[in-house]
């Protein structure tokens, strides 16, 4: 963590977000979050913080229907997305929304890298440093790989996924697809959260994101995917899918995490599908009005059946369009941690 010496806002001091008192945005509109300086979690982040991030995510999506041409808010911001791991619509969004914001982004993936003759991973990220980089976007199989780097790097860090701990990027899309849903209101909505909720990063910024907003959480899995501190976290657990489904305002589906998964957590895939998948049956028991989500990528009919992963419930790819102007919106922040 940063050795921060004020903190502003007392919950902000949580793991997640570092402060930088002495970073103070030079544009306006960004004044209200002066020592925000990286993305590392929902956790911690205040509702204020996070309605500012939706509402500049809004702005930068009404443009784009208009207009497409570039602007300069991070010309001559150098951006790097460091990937240590396989990515599609994550890092091909990053990219884009740096192009619509006027960067070059500075691509990087372990396959070709000197990562495969066995640098290690700060000294790779130093290395990239010193060619001059001022934001980093970095994603690890390791939780807590971001937080290091924010702290040993002294620029601006996104966290685009760390291991089982945070991806706060899909966090705030899944936030600003369920606002779209919902009229922008999540005072008393509920969220049915399924599946693998163990090895999950996006179950995770979901949930501190959607605590901070005020809406619950039910989450529901097979025990052994289903975390011993999701009390904690400040969830509901179900016992079974149709009891998180019922009456909930929407419902998240996850990808079984076999990458992150110790053998023999699930006695079979069949048994999973009987007890956990998300078919039209169960989907059925959601309020009327609710919404489908996937963060993608998706194993059609394992944790989710196909007519509903199409069905007229789902918001799947509007999830990835928004994740296009969130990721503007993070990155435009960040740039003004770069002037400062
Ligand atoms: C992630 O990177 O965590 C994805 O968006 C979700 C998944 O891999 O299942």
């Amino acid at each position: 963590m940063a050795e921060a010496t004020t903190l502003p806002d007392p919950a902000h001091a949580r793991a997640g977000i570092f402060f930088d008192p002495a970073s103070a945005p030079v544009h306006p509109g960004t004044t209200a979050h002066p020592g925000l300086r990286h993305l590392l979690g929902l956790e911690g982040l205040s509702a204020h913080a996070i309605h500012d991030l939706l509402d500049a995510a809004r702005a930068w999506r009404a443009r784009w229907t208009r207009s497409r041409a570039p602007v300069t808010t991070l010309a001559g911001v150098e951006v790097c997305n460091a990937f240590f791991e396989d990515s599609t619509r994550t890092r091909l969004s990053f990219e884009l929304a740096q192009r619509r914001l006027g960067a070059t982004p500075l691509g990087f993936g372990v396959a070709g890298s000197s990562c495969s003759k066995g640098e290690s991973l700060l000294d790779t990220l130093r290395t990239i440093a010193a060619m001059g980089v001022d934001v980093f976007v970095i994603r690890h199989a390791s939780s807590g790989a971001a937080a290091l780097a924010a702290r040993e790097l002294g620029v601006p860090v996104v966290n685009a996924g760390d291991g089982a701990h945070e991806h706060p990027t899909q966090g705030l899309l899944d936030l600003l697809t369920l606002a779209d849903a919902w009229g922008g209101s999540f005072a008393g909505r509920r969220v049915a959260i399924l599946g693998d909720i163990a090895h999950s990063r996006v179950a995770r910024s979901a949930i501190h994101g959607l605590a901070a907003l005020g809406a619950r959480v039910t989450v529901a899995g097979p025990a052994t995917l289903v975390p011993r501190d999701a009390g904690a976290l400040g969830c509901d657990v179900a016992p079974t899918v149709e009891d998180a489904l019922r009456g909930a305002d929407a419902a998240i589906a996850l990808r079984l995490q076999t990458e992150r998964m110790d053998r023999g957590l699930l006695p079979s895939i069949g048994d999973y599908v009987r007890a956990w998948r998300l078919d039209a049956a169960r989907a059925r028991l959601l309020a009327p009005h609710a919404v489908v989500l996937h963060p993608g990528p998706m194993n059609r009919d394992v944790e989710i059946a196909s007519d509903v992963a199409d069905g007229e419930r789902s918001v799947v790819l509007r999830q990835v369009a928004n994740g296009v102007a969130v990721r503007a919106a993070v990155l435009a922040w960040c740039a003004d941690r770069v002037a400062a």
